[in-house]
């Protein structure tokens, strides 16, 4: 490998690819040309060696445990910023200005009520749905309702619906909880934070008024600015591929909530709480840790490993310290918090892990808190996507602002039958 190209040798042929360089984070090979020089594809399915854009928003440091949004990291943002600020600044790049923070804000507040018919929709789930579900189906279904902000080649209307994305999803995903309580709908009140406006459409009822507590608002603020957005993980790049076709923004928006539902993705806030209810007591702890390293035993460590971070999840650290500050001014305690942090530190000193380099992520400490709060452990993930939408409109707007930007078509290893003729069926 020279300073600027690689080469590789195929089968006694040279070829020489280029080497493009970020402004920091690993180089790249670019190996677009391949095919047509080999016939050979490249072969990483998970994409672990592969960059799939170019992308200017988030930058993360596996190794050092680095979580950057345009340059700024993210403890400095979770600790002095707003999940309104951060949005800006993933969506437009720099940091607003008082006046470019009220004016993005207030632009948000206008967006956030849904078409009174799109309420509707709500009364065909069954009242038991997981908020996910009807996540996917409402969100989708924006598309029907906003046709002024569908056409994506028209930078104005890519920001409006941008916008609406943001502004609606708490108001849909409060109104799946009300849903699933069987409480009317609260409707936005638009004198409240983007996030008090939440808790209080979530925790409100129409018999009584409802009085944000600063200090769950500010958590909850808290919670939204470390899952704002997250480079190219599987469910950005959904909305990716999804919007490389040039389908709607709301189109893509629902694929990426379908993929950040998983278990292994989104779903791992829900499911590293049910993991630690059923663990209990600290004394449990050491079964489920030899469970989750014998192979034959599909059980693993939810909230614990992660794709890219092989050191302290950045987001994690903070989410920590935001349980202790949680309880403190809530002066509640939870016992599963000791059982967490019980198992973090047999799990940091256990070699299966540490060789692995397995850490908490994000995940591990979220449920404890969003349950001290009041919410349901099925609305967990709910929240991760309503804080995600920022990443995923802005990393959507990204690509289809990149004037190279194509139809996302990755290629495959076929390993079926080759030809073979039909036969009939009186012939199998
Ligand atoms: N518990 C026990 N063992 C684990 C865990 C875990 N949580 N995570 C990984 N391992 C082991 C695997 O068994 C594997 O062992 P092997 O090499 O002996 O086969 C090795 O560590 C590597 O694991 P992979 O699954 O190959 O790593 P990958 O990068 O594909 O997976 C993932 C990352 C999906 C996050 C994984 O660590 C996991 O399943 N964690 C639990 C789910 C979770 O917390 N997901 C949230 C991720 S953060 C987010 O989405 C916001």
């Amino acid at each position: 490998m020279s300073d600027n190209q690689a080469t590789l040798n195929d089968g006694g042929k040279t070829i020489t690819m280029p080497i493009k360089s970020g402004t920091i984070g690993p180089d790249v090979i670019d190996i677009r040309k391949l095919y047509a020089e080999t016939g050979k594809f490249t072969y990483d399915p998970g994409f672990t060696s592969t960059a799939s854009c170019d992308s200017a928003l988030t930058y993360i440091d596996g190794d050092e445990g680095v979580l950057l949004h345009r340059g700024y990291p993210i403890g400095q943002l979770a600790e002095h910023s707003s999940f309104m600020e951060v949005s800006y600044l993933l969506l437009n790049g720099e940091l607003p200005s008082s006046d470019e923070l009220s004016q993005f804000s207030r632009t948000i507040t206008r967006h956030t009520m849904l078409h009174e018919q799109l309420m509707t929709f709500y009364r065909g789930f069954r009242r038991d749905a997981h908020p996910m579900a009807v996540m996917c189906g409402v969100v989708g279904a924006l598309s029907a309702f906003y046709h002024d902000s569908t056409d994506i080649s028209d930078p104005v209307q890519r920001m409006i619906a941008s916008h609406r994305l943001i502004a609606k999803m708490p108001t849909i995903a409060a109104m799946a909880y009300k849903y699933s309580v069987g409480q009317p709908f609260i409707y936005p009140d638009n004198s409240l934070s983007y996030t008090g406006n939440f808790l209080r459409m979530t925790f409100g009822v129409p018999a009584e008024p409802y009085v944000v507590n600063p200090v769950v608002e500010r958590a909850l603020d808290r919670i939204f600015i470390l899952h704002a957005d997250h480079e190219q993980n599987a469910s950005t790049s959904t909305v990716r591929l999804a919007g490389s076709s040039g389908a709607n923004p709301f189109a893509c928006i629902a694929a990426g909530i379908a993929c950040l539902w998983g278990p292994a993705h989104g779903g791992a806030n829900e499911a590293a709480l049910n993991m630690l209810r059923e663990i209990g007591t600290p004394d449990r702890i050491p079964h489920y840790i030899a469970r989750a390293k014998d192979k034959n035993d599909p059980f693993r460590l939810m909230g614990f490993g992660h794709r890219v971070y092989k050191n302290y999840d950045p987001r994690a650290t903070v989410m920590q310290q935001t349980v202790r500050e949680v309880f403190a001014s809530l002066n509640v305690t939870d016992p599963l918090f000791e059982t967490a942090l019980q198992l973090e530190e047999i799990a940091l000193n256990d070699p299966y892990f540490v060789e692995k380099k397995l850490f908490p992520n994000v995940d591990f400490y979220s449920g404890i808190i969003l349950s001290a709060i009041g919410f349901p452990t099925a609305m967990f993930t709910a929240l991760f996507a309503l804080a995600r939408t920022v990443g995923w409109v802005a990393q959507w707007n990204e690509m289809i602002s990149d004037p190279g930007q194509k139809i996302g078509r990755p290629r495959q290893l076929y390993t079926g039958p080759a030809q073979r003729d039909y036969l009939p069926v009186d012939k199998r």
